[in-house]
């Protein structure tokens, strides 16, 4: 079923050579697999992009990581705002179906690491030393009132260190630096900013306790802490029998 969707699913040929089309399609499925335990998390992302929608009252919104819009109450967006970018790597077909009935909505398929273009799938690290992290390319997007980082954090630099193997400690330094990045042109993108994002995995046995607990570092510069809940992002059964695992996710602004 997820190969047939695969097929389905139009992407650009960097979203599918680093494996962002499979991973939209791979999404879809386990949210399905997982709705009864992802129904906690999915919530507390409505809530929060509701009552900030309340609060900021914009006319022009960015959802950067916009995925599925699993974690978005995007009938509250529509109803609210003139004009809608989403920005993502890959937008599925129920996605660009939604576009086409919204002409508010305009889709943007966009690598907001701006690395891609850069690095060679499968290649060394050594190609990681000659990043020209000053010189890379702008994300070129207009300026809105609000923009959005849905939930892809951590997951910017994680992609690709799938895609070239790395030692541990390159991947922290790499990973600080993307995601440093990230907060940087998200400030500038949006009068105002909110940012929700997991910032530690917990491995969790049948007795409750860790087996192992993984959290990074990341400068969040002046955005300010809102609230914070736990995301069972893969119940016992989903990854292994023996452990289930669960993130803790942080919203600022
Ligand atoms: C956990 S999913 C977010 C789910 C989404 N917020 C939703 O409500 O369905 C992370 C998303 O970030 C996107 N993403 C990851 N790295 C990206 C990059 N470098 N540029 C653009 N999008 C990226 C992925 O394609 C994926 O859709």
């Amino acid at each position: 079923m997820e190969f047939i969707e695969y097929l389905r699913t139009r992407s650009g040929k960097v979203a599918r050579e680093w494996g962002y089309a499979y991973q939209n399609v791979s999404l879809k499925f386990r949210s399905k697999r997982c709705s009864a335990a992802w129904q906690g998390h999915l919530g507390q992302c409505h809530m929060l992009v509701r009552q900030e929608l309340q609060r900021v009252k914009p006319k022009t919104i960015m959802v950067i990581g916009s995925g599925l819009l699993l974690e978005i109450p995007i009938a509250e967006l529509l109803a609210k705002a003139e004009k809608i970018y989403l920005v993502d790597l890959v937008h599925d077909r129920n996605i660009r179906a939604l576009a086409k009935r919204h002409p508010q909505i305009e889709l943007v398929e966009k690598d907001v690491s701006c690395l891609l273009q850069n690095l060679k799938k499968g290649q060394g690290p050594f190609q990681l030393k000659n990043i020209p992290w000053e010189h890379l390319s702008s994300w070129d997007l207009p300026k809105v009132d609000w923009v959005i980082s849905a939930n892809l954090l951590s997951q910017i630099p994680l992609m690709i260190s799938e895609s070239i193997p790395m030692t541990h400690s390159t991947y922290q330094d790499f990973a600080r630096r993307v995601r440093d990045q990230h907060i940087d042109r998200l400030i500038q993108q949006g009068d105002e900013v909110l940012l929700f994002a997991d910032f530690e995995t917990r491995y969790v046995v049948h007795n409750q306790n860790r087996l192992k607990t993984e959290s990074y570092n990341v400068n969040l510069r002046d955005l300010e802490f809102l609230r914070e809940w736990i995301w069972e992002v893969s119940p016992y059964g989903e990854t292994s029998k023996d452990y289930k695992v669960e993130m803790l996710v942080k919203a600022y602004y």
